[in-house]
């Protein structure tokens, strides 16, 4: 019979192998972010809905087709957040963080929500690894985020990954790069997607972030190619331009530079940058971020510069699980009794759960119902407790992989597993 109730359009169950699989790899990231010095910070999932109408963009997708908005009972005006920066910025500011120490390096993982189309790595619940570093206009803060950006990847066993990265200026020289846009894209709108032809009117850049098929040939097409923001930048944007390259060099950081980089949200000023993978398609980034220098100041406070970026975590380990990079689940250790020593071997579950994963009959099945079960668990050991051996004071210890048995001492047991370093769980990476 089909189940009454489904999970909504765009969310999805994360059953216990795969769930193990994102503690790993979340448990990877958080020792990165600890050992860059980043300190966690938890905001709420969902917020006054300006606030992402604000800071996101009136014209972008995320705010004009894919909020989740709602009215509380009290009639506020709340979003699930689509986005962690603008939560992290608002509480920066309520909490006065800028007063305190000029720099603050800050992350936040947890679930994201999107209204778009479901698709293979789309979803409209998603998670996110996000980082911030507020406080710094230096270039080096922008080489720092890459960088961590980069051995986030690492650590999962990511090799030779390369960012694309573009510079977006400021807003002025944006406006004069999107003069420019819609004077190159103007003579082919005809052939535009209907939202791409209202975009060029309210906000040429956003027409690269299409993800309309016809509108990306007209793109691809174009007879002298797309006009470079990189041509428009002054002199200071330049200067900081050609350092944080120098600095991603200098840090090892394969780059490549890419013109049509505007990144989906509107705060963007300066660097901008994103990493693809060919089997998720050229429209779906698995993680991207950026400069934000006005943003803080739209919000009400003070001139603060800052720079940050997300992972979408359901993309990467999508990626993961593909390639073969995602954490095996640690083995485990199959307790198998018979009726005499069933009593005796439930002292001795208790005591091997300590320290590994033990699964052990609870329904006082038959010897052999037990061992047909065991190998069928795929447990990797099997510590078979039979009456002659119990009464000697020993089980016998089966690694189902080699086919090896022997007899082993109950009270040495657990050093001798524990001795078998397939039991620590390791990632394939
Ligand atoms: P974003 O590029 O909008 O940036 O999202 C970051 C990542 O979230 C994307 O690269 C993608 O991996 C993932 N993502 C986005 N939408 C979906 C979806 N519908 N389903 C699955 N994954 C998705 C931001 O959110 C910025 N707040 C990043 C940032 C932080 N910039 C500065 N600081």
């Amino acid at each position: 019979m089909a189940a009454k109730h489904q999970a909504p359009r765009g969310t999805r169950d994360l059953l216990p192998d795969e769930a193990a699989r994102w503690r790993v790899a979340e448990a990877q990231a958080r020792g990165v972010l600890e050992r860059y010095g980043y300190g966690e910070i938890r905001t709420p999932m969902f917020e006054d809905m300006e606030l992402f109408a604000r800071t996101s963009g009136e014209s972008s997708d995320v705010v004009q087709k894919e909020m989740y908005r709602f009215k509380d009972l009290g009639d506020r005006e709340l979003a699930l957040r689509p986005e962690f920066t603008a939560g992290v910025m608002r509480a920066y500011l309520e909490h006065g963080l800028g007063g305190r120490s000029r720099v603050h390096r800050l992350w936040s993982m947890g679930p994201v929500f999107r209204y778009g189309r479901p698709q293979k790595g789309r979803y409209r619940q998603f998670s996110q690894i996000n980082c911030e570093l507020v406080g710094s206009a230096a270039p080096g803060a922008d080489v720092e985020m890459i960088t961590l950006f980069v051995d986030l990847y690492e650590a999962w066993g990511f090799a030779n990954l390369t960012v694309k990265v573009n510079s977006l200026g400021t807003p002025a020289s944006r406006r004069a790069y999107g003069d420019k846009l819609r004077a190159t894209l103007t003579p082919h709108a005809a052939r535009l997607s209907e939202d791409s032809r209202r975009r060029l009117e309210q906000n040429p850049l956003r027409v690269l972030d299409t993800k309309d098929e016809q509108d990306l040939a007209v793109l691809r097409g174009l007879p002298a190619g797309l006009p470079k923001m990189l041509d428009v930048l002054d002199a200071e944007d330049r200067s900081h331009w050609q350092d944080v390259l120098a600095g991603l060099t200098a840090a090892g950081i394969r780059h490549e530079i890419d013109n049509g980089l505007v990144r989906g949200l509107d705060y963007y000023t300066r660097t901008a940058f994103e990493v693809h993978d060919a089997s998720l398609g050229a429209q779906s980034a698995l993680g991207g971020g950026g400069r934000y220098d006005g943003l803080i100041e739209q919000l009400g406070g003070p001139p603060t510069p800052g720079v940050g970026f997300a992972i979408g975590l359901d993309r990467t380990l999508l990626v993961m699980e593909e390639r073969g990079l995602a954490a095996e689940a640690g083995e485990t250790v199959c307790v198998v009794a018979m009726e005499a020593t069933r009593a005796g071997a439930t002292a001795l579950v208790r005591e091997l759960r300590r320290r590994f994963r033990v699964e052990a009959d609870v329904e006082s099945r038959a010897f052999g119902a037990q061992m047909k079960a065991a190998g069928k668990s795929g447990a990797r050991f099997l510590v078979i407790a039979g009456e002659e051996e119990w009464a000697r004071g020993e089980v016998a210890l089966k690694d189902s992989k080699t086919g090896e048995q022997k007899a082993v001492r109950r009270e040495a047991l657990v050093a001798e597993l524990a001795g078998r370093s397939s039991l620590q769980g390791t990632s394939k990476a």
